[in-house]
């Protein structure tokens, strides 16, 4: 586990700094793209998930627990922010995930266990996030329960998670693939949130076709 933090470190700082990232921490993500990331990320986890629970690799069976699961948070949530607005590339970057899932599932499926690890430590960092969101959105922590899963405190939740992990990936060449699956998980999910901010202004998280608010206030229709 410290090797995951040390050698994706670099990637989860990409992740936590592109522009739909900050968006999210600065309020200024228009809602309609931040339920499109849950439904895209709905789409990852089904995926995952369902892989590692069908999985009868002996790490995949000692790491993974139904509690674990959080696409029934995803959907819930999904039905209290409105319109989905997805985008073509992150349509197409979340079906990238999904194939490769499917593809470690089926050639390599104790490296699923890297993925699962990206998804569970995002825990973490949801403490932050979902504070910003709820301002932002003004819509409650029920609108919320991705990022309550595992209750005030994701710790303890993930300390048990990490001494599952060690226990089941004893040897380097084991940690070896995790990692490096863990880091394109990480590169991955970040080409996803590169395709949500299509045709956003990232300053003003204004679309680019709506027309800017005059400052003189004239006519809303732009008749002088
Ligand atoms: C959007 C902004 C984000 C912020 C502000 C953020 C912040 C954080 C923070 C504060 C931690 C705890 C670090 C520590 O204990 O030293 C953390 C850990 C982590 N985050 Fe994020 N994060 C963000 C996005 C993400 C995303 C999108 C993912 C993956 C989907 C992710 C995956 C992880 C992982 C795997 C860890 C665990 C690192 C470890 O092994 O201790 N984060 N994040």
């Amino acid at each position: 586990m410290s090797r995951l933090r040390t050698e994706t470190r670099p990637a989860h700082d990409r992740i936590e700094s592109v522009p739909f990232s900050m968006m999210m921490q600065e309020g200024k993500l228009p809602q309609s793209r931040f339920a499109a990331q849950m439904a895209c990320w709905l789409t990852v986890h089904s995926q995952l998930e369902d892989a590692i629970a069908a999985s009868e690799t002996p790490a995949c069976n000692v790491v993974w627990q139904s509690a674990m699961a959080r696409t029934s948070h995803l959907r819930h949530d999904l039905a209290c922010h409105g319109d989905v607005d997805m985008t073509a590339s992150a349509a197409t970057a979340t079906m990238g995930v999904v194939t490769w899932i499917a593809t470690l599932a089926d050639q390599d499926p104790e490296a699923l266990l890297g993925p699962l690890y990206v998804l569970e430590g995002s825990k973490l960092g949801g403490t932050i996030l979902r504070k910003c969101l709820d301002e932002a959105y003004q819509c409650g922590p029920e609108a919320l329960s991705y990022f309550w899963a595992s209750g005030t405190s994701p710790m303890p939740d993930f300390k048990a998670f990490k001494e599952r992990m060690e226990s089941a990936l004893p040897t380097k060449e084991q940690q070896d693939r995790v990692v490096a699956a863990a880091s394109e998980m990480f590169d991955r999910l970040t080409d996803v949130l590169s395709g949500l901010i299509e045709g956003l202004d990232t300053e003003t998280g204004r679309f680019l076709d709506e027309p800017a608010a005059s400052s003189k206030g004239g006519c809303p229709l732009g008749f002088g």
